[in-house]
């Protein structure tokens, strides 16, 4: 991750890196196909859930820290006693992005430009107010809410520290990808990409659950030939909402891989990615195993990035049986937005 410098402030997120790209803009890809399966990606709306914004020890107490996620300039602090607040940057008097150079007093937002200082959700003396946005912590991660209708959430951050107990973090993999959110989420279910891109010899679904909030799709694999011989594992993964998917590698693995999606702008997605193995590990099995798996998912996340970063929105129906699963998962994220 590459931060902005302004003036002695960091914007975090988003950093375009300059990276090359055929066409100008996103839109300009996807308003030439004919397939507009994503009719919200030019309306900037997108699904509804929870999706990481940073790590909990990054924002200390008293703090408040710029962002930019979901085209929104955001703030996000921690009041003097602990609370984590989000709220969108800008002051309601005239106007100071309070993210850069704001911060807490007590429980109340002070703005960097006249030092007003502001009840979050309550009314100012002058009349003004700044809402709170729903924000929450798990497993030393910040979580916040999105919805395109602005309804408050109706379940809680998935329980990250229960699906990791016994885990430790080994690796972290921090990415900001030039492509919508849905192309990368499609991923996951798409079977055989995993034997032409990244070497896999077999690879077999064994079962896929949808939920109005999750979608669960599950199946076997064979890793011999990208890492070593006969790794047979089963890979089981959960979209907890779009922003967090969740991954148990079976078997010889034993290990766990949380990936977390959150949209800059509708052709920007940051994606946070780290690997967990238990803590009474094998040695042995760390150095033959685990350690060159971190670099392995490294690689073959480069893979991915280069299609997504230059495909289009391909398709409007499936041609393969297997590819009937991104299609159901393409309309599990559609049906999170509401209708304009
Ligand atoms: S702009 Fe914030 S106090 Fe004036
Ligand atoms: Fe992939």
């Amino acid at each position: 991750m590459v931060p902005f410098l302004f003036g002695q402030y960091k914007i975090f997120f988003p950093y375009d890196k300059g990276r090359k790209h055929a066409y100008s803009s996103r839109y300009d890809l996807i308003s030439a196909t004919t397939s507009l399966k994503f009719k919200y990606m030019k309306k900037n709306l997108f699904p509804s859930g929870w999706y990481y914004m940073a790590d909990s020890k990054t924002i200390k107490k008293g703090k408040i820290k710029p962002f930019k996620y979901f085209d929104m300039d955001l703030a996000l602090g921690r009041t003097s006693t602990g609370k984590i607040q989000l709220f969108k940057a800008h002051c309601p008097h005239l106007g100071a992005h309070i993210g850069l150079g704001g911060k807490f007093d007590g429980e109340q937002v002070v703005c960097p430009f006249h030092g007003w200082k502001h009840t979050l959700d309550k009314m100012c003396d002058k009349g003004l107010k700044i809402s709170s946005l729903p924000v929450q912590e798990n497993w030393g991660k910040v979580f916040m809410w999105y919805s395109n209708d602005h309804r408050a959430p109706d379940y809680d951050v998935v329980p990250l520290d229960q699906l990791g107990k016994g885990h430790f973090t080994l690796h972290t993999n921090t990415l900001i990808i030039k492509a919508p959110l849905v192309e990368i989420c499609e991923n996951m279910p798409d079977l055989d990409h995993y034997v032409y891109v990244h070497g896999m010899k077999d690879t077999k679904f064994t079962k896929m659950d949808i939920k109005k909030n999750t979608f669960e799709f599950n199946f076997k694999i064979d890793t011999s030939a990208t890492i070593t011989k006969d790794l047979k594992s089963e890979c089981q993964n959960t979209f907890y909402g779009p922003g967090i998917m969740w991954v148990n590698l079976t078997h010889v693995f034993q290990m766990k891989s949380s990936v977390t999606l959150t949209p800059i702008d509708a052709n920007t997605t940051y994606m946070h990615q780290q690997i967990h193995i238990p803590k009474l590990f094998n040695p042995l099995k760390l150095l033959s195993l685990y350690l060159p798996l971190c670099f392995i998912y490294k690689k073959e996340m480069k893979k991915d990035t280069v299609l997504w970063e230059n495909k289009i929105v391909g398709g409007n129906k499936y041609q393969l049986l297997q590819e009937s699963h991104i299609f159901k998962l393409r309309n599990w994220i559609n049906s999170l937005v509401t209708p304009p």
